[in-house]
């Protein structure tokens, strides 16, 4: 990463995450992935939900969670940000998300449960790199009239503020929602999707 998106990137991410009975937070900026904490690093690479807190994430934000081995993107869209989803309509190959991954309640127009809070796993659809964040519309060199979303450099997959893939790109299906919940304003459960609990 060169040094300009590093910079970009420590601004931007809010690294910030508990897991199930541990109220820990970390916030390196530089670390990909929170640090372990309760439950074990084998619970959780079995599939334990994470618990994530998400009072501090500010609209435009994005932090990065590690859920089953996976990162897990959570971004707090801005009102701009869910215009240029509708705007992207056009461009993504699946805008109904008909053939792509997600939870019932986020086959939407914003793939999410709420319009505002955008919750991804953050793996290519490809051959499985780690896309960027380019979230800001403006000029990047891979799209001209960049809207704001996400760009694989591995083979140029670029996908939109809601993950869906744009066309021609050689990943085939939209980025996949994981099952969460959200427990009040302040709280986000991911891999658990079951209410009442
Ligand atoms: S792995 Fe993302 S485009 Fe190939």
């Amino acid at each position: 990463m060169a040094d300009t998106d590093l910079d970009r990137a420590k601004r931007r991410f809010l690294l910030t995450a508990t897991t199930l009975g541990c109220g820990v937070a970390a916030g390196a900026a530089a670390v990909p992935f929170v640090a372990s904490m309760l439950p074990s690093e084998r619970a959780k690479a079995a599939g334990a939900p994470v618990e994530v807190d998400i009072s501090k994430l500010e609209p435009g934000q994005k932090m990065i969670v590690e859920w089953r081995g996976k990162p897990v993107w959570v971004v707090r869209r801005t009102p701009e940000m869910l215009k240029a989803v509708q705007a992207d309509d056009e461009r993504v190959a699946d805008p109904q998300s008909t053939r792509s991954q997600q939870p019932s309640y986020a086959k939407n127009e914003y793939r999410s449960l709420k319009p505002d809070l955008l919750v991804l796993v953050g793996i290519c659809t490809h051959l499985g790199c780690s896309p960027v964040d380019r979230l800001e519309p403006k000029p990047e060199p891979f799209a001209a009239d960049w809207h704001g979303g996400f760009y694989c450099p591995c083979h140029g997959s670029l996908f939109d503020l809601a993950g869906r893939v744009y066309k021609n790109k050689p990943a085939p299906d939209n980025l996949t929602v994981p099952p969460y919940k959200l427990v009040g304003d302040a709280k986000l459960v991911i891999g658990d999707d079951t209410q009442g609990a």
